[in-house]
């Protein structure tokens, strides 16, 4: 049976500390390991955790301001760690390959000099992405700057991270996970990915959150394997950011879409509700139980100084006219190993080829195509959205690090490599397709 929705107060995962600061870095230390810890009720769950929990802390840095991260493995197998949608060098952005030994650590250093956004962090370990991150290796990563902190936005505690994803438990508390016991991948029936029937917000099922009758700003991430969600609480949103940080302007929306790895950032504004009143944030793409993610109860006034102003930030588009080339990526099945994998360019993902060498400076169209639907998320740069189907985007551009490509879809993107050469990768993030080679590398030369 499943836990009672709202039952649970919405848990905030820790903020980290940083071990020591000098000068413009702050050091951090990770810890993966293994702990117990009561997701169901009553139960106890064994996970693999950064710090041993799930979702692992939450980092708050800030732009310009150096990360360094020492991650220190003490599970039985070697990981990976990779800061999504961090603009980061190449030796700490976490190739798939790159990986830390069991026992060992590495120091990953993240310049961030970025603008501020909801990042965060996971696991990205070849072949093994999937049941790493479903067994808890994923947190949220918050960069902040000047420009967004001069805003009005609702910020303190009324400034909210939500880790959302799903998960499976056997009855007695333990995750489920169909791996194919020691190879990558999953069994056929979850080709398509891995769905959970409990959602988690910040680890919770469908947690309660005790809110003021005050404006929240509510920073939503899909740290799901397969799951895209449609969220709606029956009013208005209003979403200010996206995975690459502040819109141009603020866009009122009735429903929010969030494929595997992308992030909102919305406010959403309880004074349209009494004391007393409970607002659910319901997942119009799920059924049942899945279509519901967590509880707002208005419990108390408080005075509001916050506010949405009409203009958030300056947003640059990228003119595509500029692109010294146009590329493309294919996201389909097809064979592989023997076997049936997802692939790129009908090739699975070999750490050693290079898909693509784009210089860096220049600009770039990449033209992404799909035969189901897929998450595709770049490395390395933000990108702005062209295209759908050949058709412009509504609003005005954005930088996004994910975008979804529904069934038999062409997505054009721009994006300019800036700052580093070196390898990186691009791949779908469902992440049971990643693992089953849905992944390509490319080298900014
Ligand atoms: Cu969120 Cu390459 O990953
Ligand atoms: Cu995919």
């Amino acid at each position: 049976p499943l836990p009672r929705p709202y039952a649970v107060p919405l848990p905030l995962p820790e903020v980290a500390e940083p071990v020591r600061g000098t000068g413009g870095t702050d050091f951090y230390e990770l810890t993966e390991r293994a702990a117990e810890v009561e997701v169901l009720p009553g139960l106890r769950t064994p996970i693999q955790g950064y710090g041993g929990t799930f979702p692992g802390p939450t980092i708050q840095a800030r732009s310009g301001r150096r990360t360094a991260v020492k991650l220190i493995n003490q599970l039985g197998e070697p990981t990976v760690l990779h800061l999504h949608g961090g603009h980061t060098p190449p030796e700490s952005d976490g190739f798939p390959t790159d990986l830390v030994a069991p026992g060992a650590s590495r120091e990953y250093v993240f310049p961030l000099e970025q603008r501020a956004a909801t990042l965060w962090y996971h696991d990205h370990t070849m072949d093994y992405t999937g049941p790493r991150v479903w067994r808890g290796l994923a947190g949220m990563f918050v960069v902040r700057d000047a420009e967004e902190e001069a805003l009005p936005l609702p910020s303190g505690e009324r400034d909210v991270p939500l880790l959302i994803c799903d998960r499976s438990f056997a009855a007695d508390g333990t995750l489920l996970y169909p791996a194919l016991g020691g190879r990558p991948g999953v069994r056929e029936a979850y080709m398509g990915g891995v769905l959970g029937d409990v959602i988690l917000v910040n680890g919770a099922p469908w947690p309660e959150l005790r809110v003021a009758n005050a404006r929240y700003r509510l920073r939503l991430c899909n740290a799901s394997n397969a799951r895209v969600y449609e969220l709606a609480t029956g009013g208005p949103m209003v979403r200010v950011g996206g995975d690459g940080g502040l819109l141009a302007a603020p866009r009122t929306v009735e429903r929010l879409r969030l494929a595997p790895g992308e992030r909102a950032d919305v406010v959403i504004d309880f004074s349209a509700y009494r004391v007393g009143q409970r607002v659910e944030l319901r997942n119009l793409a799920g059924e049942g139980a899945q279509g519901r993610v967590m509880r707002f109860a208005i419990d108390r006034p408080e005075r509001d100084d916050s506010a949405v102003p009409p203009r958030l930030s300056a947003v640059e588009p990228l003119d595509p006219s500029r692109a010294k080339v146009t590329r493309d990526f294919a996201f389909t099945s097809g064979s592989m190993h023997g076997g049936v994998g997802w692939l790129i360019n009908g090739r699975p993902f070999d750490s050693e080829r290079m898909e693509a060498r784009p210089r860096l400076g220049d600009i770039e169209v990449w033209r992404l195509t799909s035969d189901v639907a897929h998450p595709v998320h770049v490395h390395l740069d933000h990108f702005q959205v062209l295209s759908v189907n050949g058709e412009r985007p509504s609003g005005p551009p954005e930088w996004k690090d994910t975008v979804e490509l529904r069934d038999a879809q062409t997505v054009e993107i721009v994006t300019r490599f800036t700052d580093y050469r070196g390898r990186y990768v691009l791949h779908c993030h469902n992440l049971e397709h990643e693992d089953m080679a849905m992944m390509a590398a490319f080298e900014v030369v």
